[in-house]
C-alpha cells in the first residue's frame, strides 16, 4: 500500500516531535550505565518529569520486565494522548508497570524512585531561582536513598543568538527557532516549526518560554536543594564528521563551544 504523504493537515505533531528531538534508546542506556556506575546495582524505577508523550517511560518498561515508570506532565490534553499512545505501544503486562499522571512536577507526589529524569530542558520553565530550587528539593524528596536525578542543559554563545536551525527528516523538516533572548534576565523564547514536502507548514507547533539557566547556576541550585554530588557530562565531538557523537563524558573543564548539550547527574 502506498504511504500517505505527510502534510500540515495529516501530520501528528507529537510523533514528529518525538522523531526530531528524542532518542529513547540512548536515554534508557545512559540511565542504566550511570546508575550502575554510581550504585553498583540496577536502576528499576524511573520517574519522567515533564513527560509529554511519555516516550521514555514507555521505553523504560519495555526495556526490562522488572522496570516501572511514572510519567508526569501538566498538560491535560498531552496526558490523555500519552495514555492512548501507551495503550498502542505497550503490551497489557507492560501497561501495568507504567503510570501516566497529570500534575505539576514540582509538587506531584509519587512513590519514591531510583531515578528522576527531566529532559529537553523542561525545568527551564522555572524562571526564578527559588522556584528552581523548590523543584529540585521536591525531586530530592521523591528519590530513594542513593537515587539519581538526571537533567539536561544547553548553552554556548549560539544559545544567546536569534537563529533558526533546520534539520531535514525523510518526510518533513524540523525547525528550531530561537526567536528572542534577553541577556538581562536570560529569558529565551523558542518555537518548533515543521515543514512538509508539499510546502505546507505547522508553524509554532510548540513554543517554550524559558530561562536559559547556566551550568554553574544549575549545579549550585542542585547542591542547595540537598544533592550531595553533581557531575556534568558533556557531549563528545567527532572531528572527522564535524558533528556531535552520541557519547557523553564526565568532565570538569571543556572547550567553550558555540553550542553544547550537557547532562547533569545529581546524587542524593
Ligand atoms: C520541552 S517538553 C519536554 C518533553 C519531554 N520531556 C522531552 O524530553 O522531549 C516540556 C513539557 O513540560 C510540560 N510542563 C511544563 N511545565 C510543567 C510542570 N510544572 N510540571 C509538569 N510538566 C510541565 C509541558 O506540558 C510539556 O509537555
Amino acid at each position: 500500500m502506498k504511504r500517505r504523504k505527510l502534510t500540515a493537515r495529516n501530520a501528528d505533531i507529537n510523533r514528529l516531535y518525538e522523531e526530531s528531538v528524542q532518542c529513547t534508546e540512548f536515554e534508557v542506556s545512559f540511565i542504566n550505565k550511570l546508575f550502575k556506575r554510581y550504585n553498583k546495582t540496577k536502576c528499576k524505577s524511573l520517574r519522567e518529569d515533564f513527560c509529554a508523550s511519555a516516550l521514555i517511560s514507555s521505553e523504560w518498561v519495555r526495556h526490562n520486565k522488572d522496570n516501572i515508570a511514572i510519567a508526569v506532565d501538566l498538560d491535560r490534553a498531552m496526558i490523555k494522548e500519552a495514555k492512548n499512545t501507551a495503550l498502542s505501544r505497550l503490551s497489557s503486562e507492560q501497561q501495568k508497570r507504567i503510570k501516566i499522571c497529570y500534575g505539576d512536577s514540582s509538587k506531584f507526589n509519587t512513590d519514591k524512585v531510583d531515578c528522576i529524569l527531566a529532559t529537553n530542558f523542561s525545568y527551564f520553565v522555572f524562571k526564578q531561582r527559588k522556584k528552581l530550587i523548590d523543584y529540585f528539593k521536591h525531586a530530592y524528596k521523591q528519590l530513594k536513598n542513593r537515587g539519581i536525578f538526571m537533567l539536561d542543559a544547553f548553552g554556548g554563545y549560539e544559545a544567546h543568538q536569534l537563529l533558526e536551525e533546520r534539520t531535514k527528516h525523510k518526510n518533513f523538516t524540523y525547525i528550531w527557532d530561537q526567536s528572542s533572548f534577553n541577556p538581562i534576565t536570560h529569558e529565551i523564547k523558542c518555537h518548533i516549526h515543521f515543514e512538509f514536502p508539499d510546502k505546507t507548514a505547522r508553524k509554532r507547533a510548540f513554543t517554550y518560554e524559558w530561562r536559559l539557566w547556566m551550568l554553574p547556576e544549575i549545579q549550585e541550585c542542585l547542591k542547595e536543594a540537598g544533592f550531595t554530588k553533581v557531575d556534568v557530562y558533556m557531549q563528545g565531538w567527532n572531528d572527522k564528521k564535524n558533528e556531535e557523537t552520541e557519547r557523553f563524558y564526565k568532565v570538569t573543564k571543556c572547550d567553550a563551544d558555540p553550542a553544547w548539550v550537557a547532562y547533569l547527574a545529581a546524587r542524593k
